[in-house]
């Protein structure tokens, strides 16, 4: 059942704007005609609207705007992308989701997606806003042979990917907040947290967890969180399909992957941050293990750690903290 209905989403993707015979559709999946037509009637209570011409057959007029399994690997087959996806209405968290996959034996790499998360979870212990709203929430699990110490690498390197997509597919000026969030109009649009297993000296279990606030509306958000924070749609005017970008994301971050764990291309990452860098220039105030450390962000070192320039002229570097927009005039140290 649920390969004849991809199957059925695909030839009418297929066909853009354009009829789909059902004769065809039927001959392709071995079955009647009027099993296509039921088959089409139920996929209309997933939200398809098709519109049906005797003589020239179906067009498919508008698939369903919230995330939804068949048609993401309806996207996914038509970009040659074999992976294999969970895809949830509600969960508590795709990391932790994809963490249970991987010790109940499912291979990997493998994708989770939810349109809901109900314990979300962010970089240093904090929540993850994740209401249903039509943004995306993905975890991608993955079994390599990386040193630990690569993975700050590697989750710098898949946000630049990331972002370069987002840029070019939006049509949006998306930047990178060293390390991990991705901004659109000076706010936080998405963010990345990479978890791992580590036995011994080697990373054994890789989940890359990925949230974009695609669909959000801001003014439905707390206002703690719409004060920094914004969705692509809102920036854009416009509600952004999630399917097609959502397996966009997927095979962008498998290449990414793949790449990463084929030979590092130092190079291409440096000139990929340099030109997403957004706090390059700016005065920037951190918080690392040394304590707070104010300076101009210029850019990040081979390895990864940010580089700070303070005031009397030293070069600090950061491989972990957090980082905010300020001078040491307007910092304010957090009180213990
Ligand atoms: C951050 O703090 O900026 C990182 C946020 C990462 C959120 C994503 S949403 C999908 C995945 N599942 C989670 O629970 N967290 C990550």
């Amino acid at each position: 059942m649920p390969d004849t209905e991809i199957v059925i989403i695909q030839s009418l993707l297929r066909g853009a704007n354009e009829f789909v015979s059902g004769r065809c559709i039927a001959e392709k999946l071995g079955i009647s005609r009027v099993a296509v037509w039921a088959r089409l009637e139920k996929l209309k209570e997933a939200g398809f609207i098709f519109e049906a011409v005797r003589h020239k057959g179906y067009r498919l007029i508008e698939e369903p705007p919230e995330l939804y399994g068949p048609l993401l690997r309806a996207y996914l087959g038509l970009h040659e992308c074999e992976v294999n996806i969970l895809c949830f209405p509600e969960i508590d968290s795709t990391n932790s989701e994809a963490e249970r996959q991987i010790a109940d034996g499912r291979k990997t790499p493998f994708a989770v997606l939810s349109s809901c998360q109900r314990r979300g979870r962010g970089r240093q212990g904090r929540r993850w806003h994740s209401p249903e709203e039509g943004n995306l929430y993905l975890s991608l699990a993955f079994q390599p042979q990386m040193s630990p110490r690569d993975m700050q690498l590697f989750t710098l390197w898949m946000g630049v990917r990331l972002c370069r997509y987002l840029k070019e597919f939006c049509g949006l000026p998306l930047s990178l907040k060293w390390p991990n969030d991705l901004v659109l109009d000076g706010k936080k649009v998405g963010g990345i947290l990479t978890e791992a297993r580590i036995d011994s000296d080697s990373t054994r279990d890789l989940i890359f967890g990925f949230g974009l606030n695609v669909n959000g509306r801001c003014e439905d958000w707390p206002e703690s969180i719409a004060r920094g924070a914004t969705s692509l749609a809102n920036v854009k005017g416009e509600r952004i399909p999630i399917n097609p970008l959502a397996a966009r994301l997927i095979k962008i971050a498998l290449n990414a992957y793949e790449d990463f764990c084929r030979g590092f291309a130092l190079e291409e990452f440096m000139t990929l941050w340099e030109r997403f860098d957004f706090l390059k220039g700016k005065n920037v105030r951190a918080r690392g293990k040394k304590g707070a450390i104010c300076g101009v962000a210029e850019g990040i070192a081979e390895d990864g750690a940010l580089r700070l320039r303070t005031e009397d002229g030293n070069m600090e570097t950061l491989w972990a903290g957090e980082v905010s927009l300020g001078t040491a005039e307007t910092f304010v140290p957090e009180i213990a």
